[in-house]
């Protein structure tokens, strides 16, 4: 297992003495999301689960942990998610596995949100990830262009094997905008919500509690 892969599995670890048994767990998407669900699932946490996209769920039907709609439920007392880039201020980037909707909608039910990464995705600023942002596929190729007009750097994400555009569980595409560098989160956040066709972007300021580095753990101090 290489470095990254390890510390993922660390931070997922880890992330067991904040699961008490008959808790509502919301249950992230991607990699380190996987070996958290491995490491639930043979521990003796019995939680119900909320998932973020039909890969978690079919993860857990493997697993034998149980899952629910996230509208049977009254609340999520913690969610567990992996992320793609993350700053000191703890507002991070997610979408990178087309998930970004249903984790948001996951994230912000949550009484509390705990990432788990490999230190490579902690960063001052963000940015050096593409943003995802995921947006009706009617008019898409106008939203792009508004995008790229507006220095966003976007493009269309594309399956490998047949360049087809990739389709998110909710039927949405996704443009990565390849900015580099976002000196204003909370600016570029307002613009992409003023846009009409946009479902929902990736940039998920102020959700996050604590980050869990593969066996570190950076807390919230003050919000930027
Ligand atoms: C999926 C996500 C993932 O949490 C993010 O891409 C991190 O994935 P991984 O744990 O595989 O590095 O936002 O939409």
């Amino acid at each position: 297992m290489n470095m990254k892969n390890a510390q993922k599995k660390q931070a997922a670890e880890a992330t067991l003495k904040y699961i008490d048994s008959d808790m509502i767990v919301g249950l992230g998407t991607g990699s380190t999301v996987a070996y958290f669900l491995e490491a639930l699932a043979q521990s003796d946490r019995r939680v119900i689960g909320v998932t973020t996209s039909k890969i978690t769920s079919q993860r857990c039907a493997e697993l034998n942990i149980p899952i629910v709609d996230i509208d049977e439920v009254d609340h999520i007392d913690v969610t567990v998610d992996g992320a793609d880039e993350v700053d000191t201020y703890l507002n991070g980037i997610k979408g990178g596995g087309a998930a970004l909707l249903m984790e948001k909608i996951v994230a912000k039910n949550s009484r509390e949100n705990i990432w788990i990464v490999d230190s490579s995705k902690v960063h001052d600023t963000l940015g050096s990830f593409p943003l995802p942002v995921e947006v009706i596929p009617y008019g898409s190729g106008q939203l792009i262009r508004q995008f790229a007009d507006k220095g966003l750097f976007p493009k269309l994400r594309r399956q490998a094997d047949n360049n087809q555009p990739v389709v998110t569980d909710a039927g949405h595409y996704i443009i990565d905008c390849h900015m580099q560098t976002i000196n204003n989160p909370y600016a570029l956040a307002e613009y992409l919500e003023s846009q009409v066709g946009v479902v929902e972007h990736g940039l998920f300021l102020a959700i996050c509690d604590r980050v869990i580095i593969g066996g570190e753990t950076l807390q919230i101090q003050s919000r930027q």
